[in-house]
């Protein structure tokens, strides 16, 4: 684990800056690491939720365990907090191998990753976070380290370099991505296998918090949970977030238990809604609606008129707006759904055509369908 990590100075694991960390962004912050570390489940079958993608990889490890041979490649893809670096960690130890740690931004020069894959010892596991931010010559190493097994080191430089092939014992790259399309196919294609985790049905997260909670010796009702679970976003980091918000409430208010007052009263505390909309989640959409009439309008006045600044409205806000089905992207700019309208307890303006104008065919009222906000969202804006 000595390998250079991408820790600059952000506050955030993906490196990124940001002013005020939320208390429901997905991404995982730097001082939560270690508590974060021992909420982890270490083996494939205390990993609720991702059926599909946890009976897949049941496979594939089964199978390499029987030939005794290190399993293919793994490319894990998905939004932040999701579970990638649990999975990685899990393949591990199913595998019983020990694991290398390091991530895209943290491998610099080709030579960093050379000095990391020459040291590979039989069957280790290599996980790579965040794979697509490792620089194209590394890549390049990769894919030829992947395929072959081998890695060529230059020795000397300028017109006398020369590079020495170095035969590698097989190993197990592991692989995370956010933003999968932005790896290069041939990269890509060097995987074996794919899997894509998606957000989490509540009851899932139920099962997670509970045993977050007996792990954290908090002792929680069923209906606690299931409204934490319900104003997680379908993320498990965010989960175990506000659960340790909903703690340190009901220990701050003398009460031994979380039940359903102690977190709907903390949760709202902390601003977050009973859909897990937060504070500048709802500006976005109370703007929209009252100073915009529900739209189309562009994001840098949305922007203007919450106070933030552009790209914080675009990439921390609109995201989960938009997969809520609260707000859609159109080439004219963001339009606020019917559910919206709803959501903030308002009617829409009578004669407000902004949403029927955009998606033809959606009549206000019904729930928004989702192929034509995915249509529509492909046309920019
Ligand atoms: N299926 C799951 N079961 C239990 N906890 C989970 C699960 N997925 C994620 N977590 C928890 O959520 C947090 C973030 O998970 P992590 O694997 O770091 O996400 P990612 O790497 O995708 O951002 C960790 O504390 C982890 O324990
Ligand atoms: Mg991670």
């Amino acid at each position: 684990m000595g390998d250079p990590v991408d820790n600059d100075h952000s506050p955030w694991e993906d490196g990124s800056y940001e002013a005020s960390p939320r208390v429901v962004d997905p991404r995982g912050e730097d001082r939560e690491r270690q508590v974060e570390a021992a909420l982890r489940p270490r083996r494939l079958v205390d990993f609720p939720g991702q059926t599909r993608v946890r009976d897949q990889l049941s496979l594939v490890l089964e199978a390499a365990r029987r030939r005794g041979s290190p399993p293919d490649h793994v490319l894990l893809s998905g939004p932040p907090g999701l579970g990638k670096t649990t999975l990685a960690m899990i393949i591990a130890a199913e595998l019983d191998q020990p694991i290398r740690v390091t991530s895209g931004p943290a491998i610099q020069h080709a030579g960093d990753l050379a000095s990391i894959l020459s040291s590979l010892a039989e069957g280790e596991v290599l996980f790579l976070d965040e794979i697509h931010r490792m620089s194209r010559a590394a890549e390049e190493m990769l894919y030829l380290a992947m395929e072959d097994f081998r890695v060529d080191i230059v020795v000397g430089k300028g017109p006398g370099a020369t590079a020495i092939p170095l035969e590698l014992p097989p190993f197990t790259v592991v692989g995370a991505t956010t933003r999968s399309g932005l790896l290069p196919a041939p990269l890509r294609d060097r995987f074996g296998f794919t899997g894509h985790l998606d957000f989490y049905e509540t009851a899932d997260l139920v099962t997670i918090l509970r045993r977050s909670a007996g792990l954290l010796g908090v002792e929680a009702h069923t209906a606690g949970i299931a409204e934490i679970a319900g104003r997680s976003r379908g993320t498990p980091r965010i989960a175990n977030r506000l659960l340790r918000r909903v703690r340190d409430w009901a220990q701050i208010h003398g009460q031994s238990v979380v039940d359903l007052p102690a977190a709907q009263e903390a949760l709202a505390l902390f601003d977050v809604d009973a859909r897990g909309l937060d504070r500048l989640d709802r500006a976005v959409l109370d703007a929209l609606c009252r100073r915009f009439g529900g739209g189309p309008v562009g994001v840098s006045n949305l922007a203007v008129a919450v106070g933030e600044e552009s790209d914080t409205v675009e990439t921390v806000a609109e995201p989960f707006l938009v997969r809520e089905g609260l707000v859609v992207r159109t080439s004219r700019g963001r339009v606020a759904t019917p559910a919206a309208w709803a959501h903030l307890g308002l009617t829409p303006p009578v004669g407000s055509t902004a949403y029927q104008a955009v998606l033809p065919g959606v009549v206000p009222g019904d729930s928004p369908g989702l192929p034509g906000i995915n249509d529509i969202g492909r046309l920019g804006g």
